[in-house]
């Protein structure tokens, strides 16, 4: 399995239906969406009306990641947009418990987001509801950033965890993001990859076929 999630903040919001047709038509496999409060992290990207935007324009599956500090204030609207996974942070308040069971309540696919200095192991009690287990690669909260030292290692340690466990859930990686750091993560076990910048920044369509030849090499 490998998927390549397009990160719609990276993209040029005055020109918003321009990028995102060309992104589907490079062969996205998916749209990656980054919701932010200005409270889980300092930014404010936009809310569930914007994703509303967003659905209309594209026929690819959705992968919301919601860094905020109440993602169940969010999950009814994400559910009547038939968002296909809703990702939410270990480190909110009062932990992704009940967020993580919403979201597989409402349907959903659920996962949940390790920030960089929070141990794999964390994960442990909540893989039996999460098809995919996020690992920022960055701080969390803007794109552009530089891929985080350590972050394969981190990757492969969470794949391990995975096979001890049994669990076929997926590791996706989100942040700094190139040609140049998608075949290390690839190689640790990532198989969902997140790219902004990687996508967005000059040509959509070259960007893509990059990024995808990369994760073909041996
Ligand atoms: C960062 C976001 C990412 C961001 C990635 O907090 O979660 O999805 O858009 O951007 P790049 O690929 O530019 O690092
Ligand atoms: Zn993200």
């Amino acid at each position: 399995m490998f998927e390549l999630c397009a990160s719609i903040l990276a993209a040029d919001f005055a020109n918003l239906e321009r990028d995102m047709r060309a992104a589907n038509a490079a062969g996205v496999d998916a749209f990656h969406i980054d919701v932010m409060d200005g409270h889980f992290v300092p930014a404010i990207s936009f809310g569930t009306g914007m994703v509303r935007t967003m659905e209309r324009l594209t026929t690819k599956p959705l992968d919301v990641h919601l860094m905020v500090e109440k993602p169940l204030d969010f999950l009814p609207e994400l559910e009547k947009l038939g968002v296909k996974r809703v990702s939410v942070h270990y480190e909110i308040p009062g932990g992704p418990e009940a967020a993580l069971r919403a979201i597989c309540a409402a349907g959903m696919q659920a996962g949940l987001v390790l920030n960089p200095e929070t141990p794999v192991e964390s994960a442990l009690p909540y893989l039996a509801q999460i098809s995919q287990l996020l690992l920022m690669t960055v701080h969390p909260g803007r794109g552009g950033q530089v891929y985080l030292p350590g972050s394969n290692e981190k990757i492969a340690a969470a794949k391990s965890l995975l096979q001890g466990q049994g669990s076929n859930t997926v590791i996706q990686v989100d942040g700094g993001i190139t040609p140049g750091t998608l075949p290390g993560a690839y190689a640790a076990g990532a198989r969902s990859i997140v790219a902004g910048s990687a996508v967005f920044y000059g040509n959509i369509y070259q960007n893509v076929c990059a990024l995808r030849s990369e994760k073909a090499k041996p």
